[in-house]
């Protein structure tokens, strides 16, 4: 079953005079629990097709249709719940909530829908004690490393179990150990709970960690193939 979908996807940023075409002309289906890698070189619109494909940010031209769902027929609110819902967003800057603590920065979709937190308790706990994340419940975001509040915006990823799974460079910031913990959580999430995963990186390695990888140049896709893995 087809999860995402872009049609004659174009994002061009600023004005005539300093145009850049970020995103030119991408069509893309992805079906329901894939495990999609986009890797390209710096600048060549990964950022940018993710923050599209999660209805974050409107393309100049063409469509995006998310479950069914044609994606530019929603208004603000309407997109920000279907979103939550739907979509987990990883980003490559965190986007934690500075004023909220850890605890709550990761149950932050969940309080916004009015889910109450014990409804969820044991996910918490489960995703908390695989990102390390135990003893820094109570701290604020800039009490955390770069690692840590990547960490935490994985673990708010997570929590709700959406659908779809966005993820820019989550593992970026992190080192081996950190990075493996990460790819395993994403790959348990997508095994286990059927999630759709698109994951952005720059790492070659951890892009064959997924299924299936599309390579992006100058906002173009110049190749999109199926990863084997010899092993399972
Ligand atoms: N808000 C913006 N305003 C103007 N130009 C932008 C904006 N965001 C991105 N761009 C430009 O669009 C192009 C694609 O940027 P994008 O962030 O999607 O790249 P990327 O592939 O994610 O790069 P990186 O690997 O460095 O994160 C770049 O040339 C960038 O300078
Ligand atoms: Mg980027």
């Amino acid at each position: 079953m087809i999860i995402l979908k872009a049609e004659n996807l174009s994002k061009i940023y600023g004005n005539a005079e300093a145009e850049v075409k970020a995103l030119d002309h991408i069509n893309l289906t992805i079906n329901t629990g894939e495990f999609v890698s986009i890797i390209g070189p710096s600048g060549s619109g990964k950022s940018t097709l993710l923050h599209m494909l999660g209805g974050v940010d409107k393309p100049t031209s063409g469509k995006i249709w998310i479950d069914n769902t044609d994606i530019s027929a929603l208004n603000e609110t309407e997109m920000s719940i279907f979103r939550r819902k739907k979509v987990g967003l990883i980003y490559q800057s965190y986007n934690l909530i500075p004023t909220l603590d850890v605890k709550k920065n990761i149950l932050l979709p969940m309080l916004l829908d009015g889910i109450k937190i014990y409804e969820k308790e044991k996910e918490f706990e489960e995703i908390v004690k695989l990102l390390g994340l135990e003893k820094r419940l109570e701290h604020l975001p800039n009490q955390l490393s770069g690692g840590q509040q990547q960490r935490v915006a994985i673990g708010r990823a997570l929590i709700y179990r959406p659908s779809i799974i966005l993820a820019d460079e989550p593992t970026g910031n992190l080192d081996r150990e950190n990075t493996k913990i990460t790819l395993e959580l994403l790959k348990q999430a997508n095994r286990e709970y059927n999630q759709t995963i698109v994951m952005i990186t720059h790492d070659n390695e951890v892009a064959l960690s997924a299924n299936r990888m599309i390579k992006i140049v100058d906002g173009k896709i110049l190749s999109d193939e199926v990863v084997t893995h010899e092993n399972n």
